[in-house]
């Protein structure tokens, strides 16, 4: 096999988005753009990858790290000009190069590798890969001679009305034998409607040379999109959505409606597990099997364990552990864990604090900074107060205790296993094993008073 060489665009600065985010960084599915292209990259193996960036380079570069090699495009002169910048780390090498946009995020490995072979095949100095589109307005458009041999690329405001009806289109993606692409980019020039140097215009100079160009043509539309905005970005989304959910579905997960479960490219689920509508899972999640994630949960950089339910509920880099249940309307909050068979009930919230194995807390109840033991009843409205102001305390309650409806413990507070704390109670000593807190003023009845009350009359 022919040494493989990789030149990624995303140096220009996306104005179409109307973004403060440089384009290339925009998400689809949860990954930024140049990732999901240097993914690809990757698995077609290539010797070496260079990324040319300018606007927003250090972004761009923190975002792939040693992934790449980096050429600096200070002024955007065009795509050609930007290819022209990998010349210090490319030029004179023998072997192949594959052009790709940093905005393509949808384009697969496969069809990448079907390039490689079809440039190979014909023996081409040169092969774009095009498709057809319904609507190509935007792009640059393929144009062949009678017998269908490709003749040059046309931009869009180059075009000719009658070559503005061309429906094959450039995917800005393409095969170059390294040393021709980078002898016919010294004779570009900026002379169209662009003022700009075109890489689309290397294909008419290497076939005036008398190189062989060609075009492989993809029948799937849907992989080339070109995000230039935020329409493409939205269309880019759906696809890539569609596409990540199907996968889940053949590794045996089943959802109610794939049309509005929102599952990150990154994120993991088991098999025998449930997906109800409006659920988005995020970054570095984990879901295990047999678990059910019922409407409108959103769960973050979370690890959920087999046999879990999520219901209707807000998880953020957290871990919840088997047969654990959760919800409706909880909030998980970061660095919660959740142990074994522990149920959490609805408006709950919960942040850095451990739950043991079996303990319940049912309703109502803030815990935040604490680590509750195992078997532990936390009664209705139940704070666990760990903020003074300035600070933030740390409680812990151990195995087996039951905690009355509507008791505060101020941390820092420690309350040792088989201990009652009564109903109403504010906690702010420690308690010994074995032991019950009660702290409420006494109740006084006065008698015959609530008919002195006005009100009441
Ligand atoms: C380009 C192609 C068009 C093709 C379309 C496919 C050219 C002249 N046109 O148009 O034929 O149909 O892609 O999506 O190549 N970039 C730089 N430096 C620059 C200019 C652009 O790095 O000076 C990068 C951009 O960041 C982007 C990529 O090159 O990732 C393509 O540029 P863009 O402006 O999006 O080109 P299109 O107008 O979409
Ligand atoms: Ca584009």
């Amino acid at each position: 096999m022919d040494e493989r060489y990789a030149i990624i665009l995303a140096a220009g600065k996306g104005t179409r988005m109307k973004s403060k985010l440089y384009k290339v960084l925009h998400p689809v599915c949860g990954k930024p753009m140049v990732e999901h292209i240097m993914n690809r990259v990757e698995e077609i193996t290539p010797r070496e990858v260079v990324t040319v960036v300018g606007y927003g380079a250090d972004e761009v570069k923190a975002q792939l790290a040693n992934r790449s090699e980096y050429a600096l495009q200070a002024e955007q002169l065009g795509t050609g000009h930007a290819v022209m910048q990998a010349a210090d780390f490319l030029k004179g090498k023998k072997g192949t190069t594959l052009v790709i946009s940093g905005d393509t995020p949808l384009l697969t490995s496969e069809t990448l590798d079907q390039l490689f072979e079809y440039h190979q095949g014909k023996n081409a100095s040169a092969t774009i890969l095009t498709a057809q589109a319904e609507d190509p307005d935007g792009y640059g458009r393929i144009l062949r001679d009678r017998v269908g041999i490709v003749e040059k690329i046309v931009e869009q405001k180059d075009a000719s009305p009658e070559e503005a009806q061309v429906k094959e289109i450039n995917t800005g993606t393409y095969c170059f034998d390294n040393e021709l692409l980078f002898e016919a980019l010294d004779k570009l020039t900026t002379d169209n409607v662009q003022g700009e140097y075109y890489l689309t215009d290397i294909i008419e100079i290497l076939k005036d040379n008398g190189h062989i160009v060609a075009a492989y043509q993809t029948n799937d539309f849907e992989e080339s999109i070109g995000v230039n905005d935020r329409i493409a970005l939205s269309q880019a989304n759906e696809i890539m959505r569609k596409r990540i959910n199907r996968q889940h579905m053949r590794n045996g997960v089943s959802f109610i409606d794939p049309n509005t479960s929102y599952i990150d490219d990154s994120v993991k689920i088991g098999a025998e597990t449930i997906i109800e509508p409006g659920v988005s899972l995020k970054g570095a999640t984990v879901i295990g099997e047999n678990c059910v994630i019922t409407q409108n949960s959103q769960i973050t950089d979370s690890i959920i364990e087999d046999s879990v339910t999520v219901k209707s509920s807000t998880i953020e880099k957290s871990t919840v552990h088997l047969q654990a249940d959760v919800g409706p309307y909880a909030h998980l909050r970061p660095k919660t864990e959740i142990n074994q068979q522990a149920h959490i009930g609805n408006f709950v919230e919960i942040k850095n604090a451990v739950i043991g194995e079996k303990t319940k807390v049912g309703h109502l109840t803030y815990v935040g900074d604490a680590t509750l033991g195992k078997e532990i009843n936390v009664g209705c409205g139940t704070v666990f107060v760990n903020y003074d102001g300035k600070n933030k305390h740390h409680t812990t309650v151990g195995d087996h205790s039951f905690i009355g409806s509507a008791v505060n413990l101020i941390g820092p507070v420690n309350v040792a296993s088989n201990t009652c704390l009564a109903a109403g109670s504010t906690i702010t000593d420690d308690v010994l094993e074995n032991d019950m807190a009660i702290a409420r003023a006494r109740q006084v009845n006065k008698e015959g008073y609530a008919k002195r009350l006005p009100f009441l009359q």
